[in-house]
């Protein structure tokens, strides 16, 4: 297939690309780079051993830029990354979150439809479960109350897909609802690149690994929990990148006779890791020191958050293969190799 990735040069769409490209598809990236930086793009094709990814610097609230990127050429699906991810910021800058999140999507939206282009694929979240009813996690969960403005564009977007889908069933909507993406690339040469402090536990243990911080902050030791910190559902960037690829199966005429729906998959592993549980494997596998200290509980904070991933076993044939050990390694070698992220193009 032929797939329009938007936000294709952050963190997710680049690994996702080299994904693509391994099972045979082609891809157009639109990215306004206000998250990213070109040079992981050279390198995604450096690794998939191509001259260059089809890349267009447009913004997706921009009517014209996509049109033109539609009348190029055709896509079969689009797999829709860009957005604002900062949970912090958006409680500070609310209008900004919804406006670029939810407005960027709903004209995307419109110009995918105007150019019979109907498949997508949506990045959504965990988050959306609130604090969640049941662990782990089924897909017939409900949805709860988020905590930031960040989560309800998610949760919204969920709606505005579904409806679409509902009104006119020629969509095929698959929302992914990501865990705790970490890891890197195996070749160390794209990663997780935050700009300013980041908020998410493993670049910030990367980053005091390398000595760029000086100690880790715990947020609370607490919770209900076996140690008392916080447990996830951690899963390797290119374990949630092939889900992609293999979620794409939604579009095929088989899947779609059988259930023609809204197609909503959990992406994690099942298994909880707490935040000391990933601190003492990044010790133990990379072999440096990771300073922390025990700090209050962070607000909107859940104890516990992992998925039961077999509906996406069961529908896709996808399953997480990566554990914590590749985990920390893959995060390490990303860090230690480019300390300060991409260099500017
Ligand atoms: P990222 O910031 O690395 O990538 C997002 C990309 O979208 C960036 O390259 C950015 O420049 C681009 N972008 C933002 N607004 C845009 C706009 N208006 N037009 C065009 N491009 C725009 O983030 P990521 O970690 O790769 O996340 C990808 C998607 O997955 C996001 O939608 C994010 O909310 C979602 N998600 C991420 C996580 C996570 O932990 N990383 C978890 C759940 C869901
Ligand atoms: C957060 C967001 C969620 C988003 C996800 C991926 C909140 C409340 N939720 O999830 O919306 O989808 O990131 O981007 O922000 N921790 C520390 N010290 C740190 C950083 C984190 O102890 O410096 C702990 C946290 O308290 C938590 C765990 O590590 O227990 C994971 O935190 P984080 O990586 O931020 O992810 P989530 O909070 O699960």
């Amino acid at each position: 297939m032929n797939i329009l990735v938007t936000g294709g040069a952050g963190y997710i769409g680049s690994h996702t690309l080299i994904e693509l490209y391994k099972a045979g598809h082609t891809a157009v990236v639109v990215d306004n780079l206000s998250n990213s930086n070109p040079v992981s793009l050279q390198r995604v094709a450096e690794i998939i051993g191509i001259p260059e990814i089809p890349f267009c610097k447009v913004d997706i609230r921009d009517r014209e830029g996509l049109e033109k990127v539609f009348a190029a050429q055709k896509f079969d699906a689009c797999i829709h990354f860009a957005g604002l991810k900062a949970v912090g910021e958006s409680v500070e800058k609310p209008w900004e979150y919804y406006e670029n999140n939810i407005g960027g999507t709903l004209i995307l939206v419109d110009m995918m439809r105007k150019n019979g282009c109907k498949n997508i694929i949506f990045s959504s979240s965990a988050t959306v479960y609130g604090d969640p009813a049941e662990i782990p996690i089924t897909e017939n969960c409900p949805k709860g109350q988020c905590t930031n403005p960040y989560g309800w564009t998610k949760s919204m977007l969920e709606q505005v897909l579904m409806d679409i889908q509902k009104a006119d069933p020629a969509w095929n909507v698959v929302l992914l609802r990501y865990f705790n993406p970490v890891g890197a690339h195996q070749s160390g040469r794209i990663g997780e690149n935050p700009n300013g402090i980041p908020n998410n536990l493993m670049p910030y243990i990367t980053q005091v690994a390398v000595g760029k911080r000086k100690e880790l902050g715990v947020f609370g030791n607490d919770y209900p929990t076996p140690d008392g910190t916080g447990v996830r559902d951690f899963i390797h960037v290119v374990d949630l990148a092939a889900a992609h690829v293999a979620a794409l199966k939604c579009f095929t005429q088989a899947i779609r006779q059988s259930s023609n729906q809204t197609f909503v998959y959990n992406v994690g592993t099942g298994h909880g890791y707490s935040v000391l549980d990933m601190v003492k494997a990044f010790i133990r596998v990379n072999g440096v020191d990771v300073p922390y200290s025990i700090k209050p509980r962070r607000a909107g904070d859940i104890a516990t958050c992992y998925c039961n991933p077999d509906k996406a076993a069961a529908e896709l044939g996808w399953k997480a293969q990566y554990g914590i050990d590749d985990m920390v390694r893959d995060s390490w070698r990303w860090q230690s190799q480019n300390p300060d992220g991409y260099p500017e193009n």
